[in-house]
């Protein structure tokens, strides 16, 4: 089998280099299923990696990459045959195997899930974990009781990859959508997404009293810190909360008041370990849900050899939307993806 182009993480001295490299077949990790790796994307948490701000590798060397999507060349594995297109986000890709940022994965079979109809590898990845962690968000509030019709929805992080597709998700649902944004000179993008009015950042990030009044049925924060804190001091009775991120601060200082005296719900979101048999189903939803025009709107596809630069944007909250990656691709191609 041929070498093959790969971003890697590796140590240098007391510090952490990143850099392209042709690596050996022979380094690739076990795993059933080898595959060719198309498209890639980029997270949040991508761009924490690869810049170094965060630590997200667990050893070293580490291909870098959270989700993946493209074709089995080679599978032990009777669930998949040579040819499959197939996706995988999380299980610890790019933390604790290598991920998607290079042209061959080795994965195993139970963190494959088949493309779902509908999707071809560039959209799937134009999804990716933002996109599962929006569904996995949306289907959780709904498990919790959330239907269309019962007050306004609070999506924090709007313009960021959760934000926008859920916003998208839930507003296609028949819900009223208020968009939370350091970015209000984004209003169009949100508005084309389904937000009914945009909420300034500032308005919850604040100190906030323990109980005030009650304005949301529901809420996907993807910052956590005081805006989540606000947030939860601002449920309606019963209403879910899930708590997909920290792109403001991982810390929540709260009382008890908005759980024991409105039975508000502070719902955990975690797309890294979602089992296998509920990220199926929550690929199907994707696939079968989101307007694909909208979709292509929000996304810009960049070459290989464009990640360490997409990753500062992303980390220095430079983008919108979402970015996906042309793995074998090094021609500069920044514009939205027609279908
Ligand atoms: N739980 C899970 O399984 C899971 C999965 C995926 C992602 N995440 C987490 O969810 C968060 C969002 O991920 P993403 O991939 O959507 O990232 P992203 O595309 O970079 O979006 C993050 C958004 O957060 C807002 N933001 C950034 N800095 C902020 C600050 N200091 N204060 C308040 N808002 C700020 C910005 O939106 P505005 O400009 O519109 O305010 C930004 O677009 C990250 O913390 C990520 O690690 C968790």
């Amino acid at each position: 089998m041929e070498s093959f182009r790969a971003l890697v993480l590796e140590k240098a001295g007391d510090g952490i280099r990143c850099g392209f490299r042709t690596i050996e077949p022979a380094a690739l990790p076990p795993g059933e299923v080898l595959i060719e790796v198309t498209h890639s994307s980029l997270n949040y948490k991508d761009g924490l990696a690869v810049t170094g701000k965060g630590k997200i590798a667990r050893s070293y060397p580490m291909v870098p990459g959270i989700d993946l999507a493209g074709v089995v060349r080679e599978s032990e594995s009777p669930a998949f045959a040579a040819g499959d297109p197939v996706l995988a986000t999380g299980w610890g890709l790019g933390e604790i195997q290598f991920g998607g940022y290079a042209e061959l994965a080795r994965v195993p079979a139970e963190k494959l899930t088949p493309l779902p109809n509908g999707l071809d590898a560039p959209r799937a990845m134009a999804l990716g974990t933002a996109g599962f962690t929006a569904v996995l968000a949306v289907q959780t509030l709904e498990e919790h009781g959330l239907r269309p019709g019962t007050g306004p929805i609070l999506v924090t992080g709007a313009t960021g990859g959760v934000g926008s597709l859920a916003t998208h998700l839930l507003s296609k649902q028949g819900h009223e959508i208020v968009a939370v944004t350091g970015r209000t000179e984004l209003t169009p993008f949100l508005e084309k997404l389904g937000a009914s009015r945009i909420l300034p950042r500032q308005e919850l990030a604040r100190t906030s009293k323990p109980l005030e009044s009650e304005q949301w049925a529901g809420a996907v924060d993807t910052v956590g810190g005081e805006m989540l804190t606000t947030m939860l001091a601002q449920m309606k009775r019963a209403a879910g909360v899930a708590c997909c991120g920290n792109a403001r601060g991982p810390e929540l200082h709260t009382t008890v008041f908005p759980f024991i005296l409105r039975g508000v719900a502070l719902l955990g979101i975690d797309s890294n370990w979602c089992p296998t048999e509920r990220r199926v189903l929550l690929w199907q939803r994707l696939a079968a849900d989101v307007d694909l025009d909208l979709l292509d709107s929000l996304t810009r596809t960049v070459p290989f050899s464009d990640i360490p630069e997409a990753a500062a944007q992303i980390v220095d909250g430079k983008l919108h939307g979402r970015t996906v990656i042309a793995v074998r691709d090094d021609t500069p191609h920044t514009a939205a993806r027609k279908s």
